[in-house]
């Protein structure tokens, strides 16, 4: 059985004992303001080889590396760009990750060999507090099987890792509900990598222009920027996106059928669910949603599509990916 301790806040006695499991090479499952995550000590390559062997994480995925402040982040790079500091200043605490050339202290796993490494300063009082009693950077992937839906409660992370954790701290449900916006810094031009809960317009309010990255890659593919395999955040339940208002579904097995802002008629037999027409609503209850339907069976979903515009970005790439088909 995986053990799961309820943390109240920074302060909780639960904390000094998952940085001692952290400090002994362990992992730490624990909630940050976007989802859950899985840590371990992000300078010790055998700790955070557990992460992908819990994961089963191909080698080729880099893993961000959790800081309590700027300076923590800016001794684990070997360049540290003007547009940082103005970007932490903004930003941080908060969910936003930064992929800046490596220093020579990150270990070569964190990193998938390559050059850079991904640095978030989470905002969730008991990540902060976690990462203070560790001491130390905690590599953190979402707790997740790889591929899967990522974590916002507890329970998701006990049902997808199970005993491959030392310790759940659960700190209740996360609030953004989708992972950090990640921004690459490393070369000539900021490069949204992922889409997330801070939209671009506030990144370029700051940066000027920056690019966005549409070039997802295939599974088996070398890629050409780490993570950004087509097929990701997927349900059990097969997940199909159709046009607003549709509302035509037909076909055999339990089916749930997800509409924004209007529910059309639907037969009798299909489970209709209406969504708000507002994106942080949404994004703070997406991967609940899609957890609660495989738990009940479904086994198909089929959802309208999201609304266009930059508020639903990062909710238009997370189901997108979601309902993209296994290329195996
Ligand atoms: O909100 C979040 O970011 C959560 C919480 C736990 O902090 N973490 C998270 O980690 O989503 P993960 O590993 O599930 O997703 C991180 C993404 C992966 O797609 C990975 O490929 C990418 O970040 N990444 C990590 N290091 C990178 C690097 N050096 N260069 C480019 N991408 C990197
Ligand atoms: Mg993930």
């Amino acid at each position: 059985m995986t053990r799961v301790l309820p943390v109240t806040g920074p302060g909780h006695p639960a904390i000094r004992e998952a940085a001692s499991i952290l400090a002994a090479g362990g992992l730490v499952a624990f909630p940050t303001e976007t989802v859950y995550g899985l840590g371990a000590d992000g300078l010790n390559p055998g700790a955070v080889a557990r992460i992908y062997a819990a994961k089963g994480r191909p080698a080729t995925n880099p893993v961000i590396l959790h800081v309590d402040s700027p300076a923590s982040a800016r001794a684990l790079t070997s360049r540290w760009p003007a547009e940082a500091t103005a970007l932490v200043e903004r930003f941080w605490p908060g969910p936003l990750t930064l992929v800046l050339p490596a220093s020579e202290q990150v270990p070569a796993i964190v990193r998938a060999g390559g050059p850079t490494v991904a640095l978030r300063c989470p905002a969730h009082g008991i990540a902060q507090a976690l990462i203070q009693a560790a001491g130390r950077p905690l590599a953190a992937p979402s707790a997740n099987r790889s591929q899967h839906l990522s974590p916002t409660l507890a329970e998701h992370v006990a049902s997808s890792l199970g005993a491959a954790v030392d310790l759940i701290l659960d700190g209740g449900p996360t609030e953004a509900g989708l992972e950090s916006t990640i921004l690459d810094l490393s070369g000539a031009q900021p490069r949204l990598l992922r889409p997330g809960p801070i939209a671009p317009t506030e990144l370029a309010a700051l940066l000027g222009e920056v690019e966005l990255w549409e070039g997802a890659v295939k599974q088996g593919e070398i890629q050409a920027a780490p993570g950004m395999a087509e097929r990701h955040y997927a349900p059990r339940a097969s997940l199909e996106l159709v046009a607003p208002g549709s509302g035509q579904v037909a076909g055999p097995g339990p089916i749930a059928y997800v509409a924004f802002g209007h529910l059309p008629p639907l037969p009798e037999s299909i489970h209709g669910i209406l969504l708000p027409l507002d994106a942080e609503a949404v994004g703070t209850r997406l991967f609940a949603l899609l957890h609660e339907l495989d738990d009940a069976g479904f086994d198909r979903v089929v959802m309208e599509r999201p609304p266009e515009g930059e508020a639903w970005m990062a909710i238009r790439d997370r189901l997108r990916r979601a309902s993209a088909k296994d290329s195996e």
